[in-house]
Order: C-alpha cells, then sequence, then structure tokens
C-alpha cells in the first residue's frame, strides 16, 4: 500500500505476540482447532483494556451524563467527554464541537442525509456516490433523492476495484450537492483519493462526506488535511465496542443544520409551544448516549495509538502482500481488488464453488472469514459475481494465520473443484 508514512522498523513476531495477548476471544478453540479470526473487517476483536473499561464503568462510574449533580454522574460525563477529546484528536479535528456521537458509521451517514440533505437539496440536484460503496452509504441517498426528487449518480470503477477519477470529474457539475464516498472499501481493500477528490467536489460547491468506517483501523485519518465536510466511522472496526460512533461535521455546517431527533439533551428550552436548540455536538444528541460504550471506546483507541499507524500499516501490509501471493497461486482461486493502494482486505472467489460453502469449510477449520455480498451488491453486480470469501488481516493476525488459510483453501479446492 502507498501511503505517505515515514517508514517503519521491521514488525517483530515478539511485537505481534505481544498484541494478540491482549485479546482473549483469540485464544479459544472453534471445531477444535485453534482460531485463525479473519473476519476484523465485519467488526474486530476487543482487546482486555476495552474490556475491563466496559466493567469498570458499570462497577464504578454508571449514572447518566450531563444532568446529575453528584459524584457518578460527574465522573460519567468526564469518561464521556474524555473520549470525545480522543476521537478528536484521532482524526485531527479542530474542535470537540464538530465530534458527534452516534450508534455508527450507518447512524452517522443517516444524520447527515436527514439533517443537511434535507435542508440543502432541491428537486433536480444531484447526490454522486460511487460503485464500490457499503449499502450504509447507498442507501440512506436513494432514500434522500427520492424524497427531495434529486439524482444519485454513480462514480465507475475499473476492474482491479479503482475509482475512474476522470469520470469522477465529468459528473461533477453545480447541480452535485453531495458527494458520498467510502475512504477505504469494505470489499475491495481500496483506498480513494479523497483529498483530491474533496478539493474537486468543493470547486463544484458540493460538501463531501467520508465513509470511514473500514479506514479508522488502518489509515491515519486528519479531517483538516482532507478538508472534507462529514466523516463517519464507528468504534467496533476499530477495536472498540459495538453500537458506537462518530460523525465528524465542520463546525460552521452543523451550526447551521437543522437538528435530527428531538428529545433530552439537544434542547437548549423547551416551551410547549417551541423550542431552541443546544449547540453542536449536543444539538445532534438527543437522548442517552451508549455511555458505556463511549468511555470503553477510548481504551481501543489508546490501544492504536500505542501501536501507531506506521507499525500497523508495515504488518498489515506485509501480511497482505504475503496472503494474495499465496492465495493466487492456488487454482481456481481469483482475486477481487487488486488495486495497488489497499487497506488489509482480501476477496476472493474460488472458480466453481459457492462462497458460502467454502466459508463453512473453512469454518470447520476454524478459520472465521465473511461470505457473501459484503453489503456491496451493486459492486457485485458489477463484478458480475454473487458473492465472496472475504479475508480480513488486522494487528493481531499472524503469517501463520495466513499461512493456515492458504492450506485450507488449497485442501478445499483439491477435494471440491
Ligand atoms: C465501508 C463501510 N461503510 C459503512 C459500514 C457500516 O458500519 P456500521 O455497521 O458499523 O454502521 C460498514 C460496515 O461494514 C462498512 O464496511
Amino acid at each position: 500500500m502507498i501511503h505517505p508514512l515515514p517508514p517503519s522498523a521491521p514488525v517483530q513476531n515478539e511485537d505481534i505476540q505481544a498484541i494478540r495477548a491482549q485479546f482473549p476471544t483469540l485464544h479459544q478453540t472453534v471445531h477444535g482447532k485453534p482460531l485463525i479470526y479473519l473476519d476484523s473487517a465485519a467488526t474486530a476483536q476487543k482487546p482486555q483494556a476495552v474490556l475491563d473499561a466496559l466493567a469498570h464503568y458499570y462497577q464504578q462510574d454508571n449514572a447518566n451524563v450531563h444532568r446529575g449533580a453528584h459524584a457518578l454522574a460527574g465522573r460519567a460525563t468526564a469518561a464521556l467527554e474524555a473520549t470525545r477529546e480522543c476521537v478528536r484528536q484521532f482524526i485531527h479535528a479542530a474542535d470537540g464541537a464538530e465530534v458527534i456521537f452516534t450508534a455508527g458509521a450507518t447512524a452517522s451517514i443517516n444524520l447527515v442525509a436527514a439533517t443537511y440533505g434535507q435542508a440543502a437539496l432541491q428537486p433536480g440536484d444531484e447526490v454522486l456516490i460511487s460503485h464500490m460503496e457499503h449499502h450504509a452509504n447507498i442507501v440512506p441517498w436513494q432514500m434522500l433523492c427520492q424524497a427531495k426528487g434529486a439524482q444519485l449518480k454513480v462514480i465507475p470503477i475499473n476492474e482491479r476495484g479503482e475509482l475512474l477519477l476522470a469520470a469522477f470529474s465529468e459528473l461533477l457539475t453545480s447541480r452535485t450537492k453531495i458527494v458520498a464516498i467510502s475512504y477505504a472499501s469494505n470489499t475491495l481493500g481500496t483506498i480513494n483519493p479523497i483529498k483530491e477528490m474533496v478539493k474537486q467536489a468543493h470547486a463544484q460547491g458540493a460538501v463531501v462526506v467520508v465513509d470511514a468506517a473500514q479506514a479508522a483501523a488502518h489509515l491515519p485519518i486528519n479531517v483538516q488535511e482532507l478538508d472534507c465536510d462529514f466523516l463517519a466511522f464507528s468504534a467496533h472496526k476499530a477495536y472498540g465496542p459495538t453500537g458506537v460512533g462518530v460523525l465528524y461535521g465542520k463546525k460552521t455546517l452543523l451550526e447551521a443544520m437543522p437538528p435530527y431527533q428531538g428529545g433530552g439533551e439537544m434542547i437548549r428550552e423547551v416551551t410547549l409551544a417551541h423550542t431552541t436548540y443546544n449547540s453542536p455536538p449536543y444539538k445532534f444528541e438527543a437522548g442517552t448516549p451508549n455511555i458505556a460504550g463511549i468511555v470503553a471506546w477510548r481504551a481501543a483507541l489508546d490501544f492504536i495509538t500505542a501501536i501507531g499507524f506506521p507499525k500497523l500499516q508495515a504488518h498489515e501490509d506485509a501480511l497482505l502482500t504475503y496472503a494474495a501471493d499465496l492465495l493466487q497461486r492456488i487454482p481456481n482461486v481469483r482475486l477481487i481488488g487488486t488495486a495497488p493502494n489497499k487497506i488489509s482486505v482480501l476477496s476472493f472467489v474460488v472458480e466453481g464453488m459457492h462462497h458460502l460453502d467454502v466459508g463453512m469449510l473453512l469454518d470447520a477449520h476454524g478459520i472465521a472469514v465473511r461470505t457473501g455480498h459484503s453489503c456491496t451488491q451493486p459492486l457485485m453486480d458489477f463484478l458480475g459475481i454473487e458473492g465472496v470469501i472475504r479475508a480480513s488481516l488486522a494487528a493481531y493476525n499472524t503469517k501463520e494465520d495466513v499461512d493456515r488459510l492458504a492450506e485450507a483453501v488449497e485442501k478445499i479446492v483439491k477435494t471440491h473443484c
């Protein structure tokens, strides 16, 4: 993968073993075989520090946030706001007010569509997505376009799974109001040139919503450098708890946007006749959030920061290259998504076998992979396939995990093809 990071010293096996030791889920057998977890793009396993933080919160600090005068409420609020500050630093946002807690990437994208999108779109306007998007970055825009009489346009991709940037430039017009694009594809692994796309979109007056669901665990995110207007991601794909995520939005946009859900926390003053709204981020955080999840998320962010992206990328890139090399030597195996600039997601098909059968046979070997359309059905249609087998690699995966995957696939191909 090409990414402008300082080179890391080679990652030692002891480093990876020390990382693995922090993940209790990894140390089990499945169907009598040691578990090989290669489904982190669906959800990553959680380090002990995250599990401890969840337990600590419920054992010591459990209270509602922003609304109690007592000590526990103060501790819970401080812990929640500490995570907001951690996320701010993690994505290099200028202001904590730009970090809105949500239930995850899907919720964040829906929030933008239902607020900014509803307010900004007029009949005849256009929203631009790409052919490689996850359903979470397609359906909310389809729903919005239907509601507003706007048009959804699609940036095409090539067979390797790269965006056709010339086509993007041609599709961008003064009618384009929103560009919604994944930072990294969950099926292909492709990393998209967000900074360049933002520049072009802004020149036409469009805002850019970045789906960073897959990027957060693999790429350093700098929203100020990208200059994106919104950015969404979930905690759970980056070693954090499920049910928690973030929407980043530029403060000026958030201030001008209508609120999302109505309820407690998002108000300044309520009378039976009229309500005035709180300022961002609280304006978009109606009701009691997933406090425990948010508090424990901080431990996951600390886990990533402690390793550091240069080291993480050096490790994952080496594993990805090794895995791609081994798998493509196996007869009947075809890799899906071969762009040079990728996160550590390796999808493939076995010609003559259904992806679900391959997944179940791998499971019998103790190997957990994702099978199916991976919530990218339009991409499957473009590729002319029904589904893929997806192995996704994370900080805790080893060369031995990849060897076991390749051995198992080879055995399956020999027996069944
Ligand atoms: C690229 C991409 N976008 C959005 C999502 C949705 O994330 P979540 O289910 O955490 O809301 C996913 C999940 O797989 C994803 O891979």
